[in-house]
C-alpha cells in the first residue's frame, strides 16, 4: 500500500446524496462533480451517484466529456470559450451554460445543436449574463432553431453566511430573470440557483433543481447529518527519541523542550500540504492527537509524540484530516482556509483508496 493515501468512503457519498435528494423533495438534484469530484475521483463518484441524482454539473468541457462517458444522466458544463473542446462536449450531448452575450452569439453562429442554461448575473460578478444583456440573449437563443433553452441558473456569493442580505438580493434578481425570460416567450422549465449551503438552509431557493457539491462529500459545516467521505492519512515511517534542546527539520525552527519522541509522517508540500501549515495542526494517531512541529519539507513532516506513552511505532497510521483526526473543517480553520480547498489539497504521491460495501 502507498505510504500516503486518501481513503474515500463511497457509501458516505451515496448516503449524503440520498439525504439531499429526500430534502429537496420534487426538485431535481444536480450533483456537482467538477475538479475530479472535489478530488474524490470523478469516475467512481459518478458511478455511485448515477442511480441517486438527476444530473451532473462540472466546470469545463473536458470534465463534461469524462462524465458523459461514465453516465447516462445529463451533464452541464459552464466554463468555456468557443473552441474545439466545447464543440466536442456538445457533440456527445452535454448541456452548456451561457455565461455572457459573447457566448450566446458564438453558440447561435456555430449552428451546432445545443441544450443551454442561461447563466444570469445576480450579484456574484463572476460568470453570468449582465442584466442589460438579458433581453438580447433570451431573444437570440429563443430564435435559434438549433438551440433549446432549458432554464436559467446563477450562483450564490454568500449562502454560507445566513445573515448576509446578499442571498435575498440574488434571489430577487434570479426571479426577475426567470420572469423576463418567460415574458419573452421562453418556457424555462428547469431553473437552479442553490449550492450546498442553500440546499441545506434555504428551501425557498430550491426552484426546479438544486446544484450542491461540497455537501455530497460531507464537508459542509451546515449539517451534522452529512458524512465526511475523505480521510487523508499516511503511514509513519520513523519514530525516534529527541533530547531537550535538540531542534527538528530545516532551519531548526522548533526545539524540544524536554526529552521525548518524534515521528516522521511521509507527507510534504509536494503532496499538497502547504509549507505555511507549519505548527498549525495536529495529526491523529491511534486515537491520540499530536502536534506537527518544525518546517514542512517536500516529502515529510514531523510530529511531537511527547513521552510516547501510547507506543506509536513505524507502520502506524497518522491522519492529517478525516476519520481519526481533525475534521476537514477543523483543518481548514487551522490553516486559515475553507473545507473546499482542504479537500483539493491531497496530490503528489497521494494514492486514492476506495471503501464501498
Ligand atoms: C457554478 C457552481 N454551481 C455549484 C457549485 C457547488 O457549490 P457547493 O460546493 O458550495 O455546493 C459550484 C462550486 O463552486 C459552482 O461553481
Amino acid at each position: 500500500m502507498s505510504l500516503l493515501r486518501t481513503r474515500i468512503d463511497l457509501d458516505a457519498i451515496a448516503d449524503n446524496a440520498r439525504l439531499l435528494k429526500e430534502r429537496v423533495g420534487s426538485a431535481r438534484l444536480m450533483a456537482v462533480v467538477k475538479a475530479d469530484a472535489y478530488n474524490h475521483g470523478v469516475e467512481r463518484v459518478v458511478k455511485v451517484l448515477e442511480p441517486i441524482v438527476d444530473a451532473f454539473g462540472v466546470a469545463t468541457a473536458a470534465e463534461a466529456c469524462a462524465v458523459e462517458s461514465a453516465s447516462t444522466r445529463p451533464v452541464l458544463f459552464w466554463m468555456w470559450v468557443p473552441e474545439q473542446d466545447a464543440i466536442d462536449a456538445l457533440a456527445v450531448g452535454a448541456h452548456i451554460g451561457v455565461p455572457g452575450l459573447f457566448h450566446a452569439r458564438e453558440l447561435v453562429d456555430a449552428e451546432i445543436p445545443a441544450s443551454v442554461y442561461v447563466m444570469v448575473e445576480t450579484g456574484m460578478h463572476r460568470s453570468g449574463v449582465d442584466p442589460q444583456d438579458w433581453d438580447e440573449v433570451f431573444v437570440l437563443l429563443r430564435d435559434a432553431e438549433h438551440i433549446t433553452v432549458l432554464g436559467v441558473c446563477s450562483h450564490l456569493a454568500s449562502a454560507d453566511d445566513p445573515a448576509s442580505p446578499v442571498t435575498d438580493r440574488q434571489k430577487a434578481e434570479f426571479e426577475r430573470a426567470i420572469a423576463r425570460g418567460r415574458e419573452l416567450g421562453l418556457e424555462l422549465p428547469v431553473n437552479h440557483l442553490a449550492n450546498s449551503p442553500a440546499t441545506l438552509l434555504r428551501e425557498d431557493l430550491f426552484y426546479d433543481q438544486v446544484r450542491p457539491g461540497l455537501a455530497l462529500y460531507g464537508a459542509s459545516p451546515e449539517s451534522s447529518e452529512l458524512k465526511p467521505a475523505m480521510t487523508w492519512e499516511a503511514t509513519i515511517s520513523v519514530v525516534k527519541p529527541i533530547r531537550a534542546g535538540e531542534c527538528v527539520s530545516y532551519g531548526h525552527t522548533w526545539t524540544a523542550e524536554r526529552d521525548g519522541w518524534i515521528a516522521v509522517v511521509p507527507c510534504g508540500y509536494a503532496d499538497g500540504l502547504p509549507r505555511s501549515a507549519q505548527g498549525r495542526f495536529e495529526l491523529g494517531v491511534n486515537g491520540g492527537r499530536y502536534p506537527q512541529v518544525g518546517r514542512v519539507c517536500m516529502d515529510q513532516i514531523i510530529i511531537d509524540l511527547g513521552d510516547n506513552t501510547a507506543g506509536v511505532a513505524p507502520g502506524d497510521t497518522a491522519v492529517i484530516f478525516g476519520e481519526g483526526g481533525m475534521s476537514a473543517g477543523e483543518f481548514a480553520d487551522a490553516l486559515g482556509t475553507i473545507p473546499y480547498e482542504v479537500l483539493t489539497l491531497p496530490k503528489g504521491r497521494t494514492v486514492r483508496v476506495y471503501e464501498e460495501e
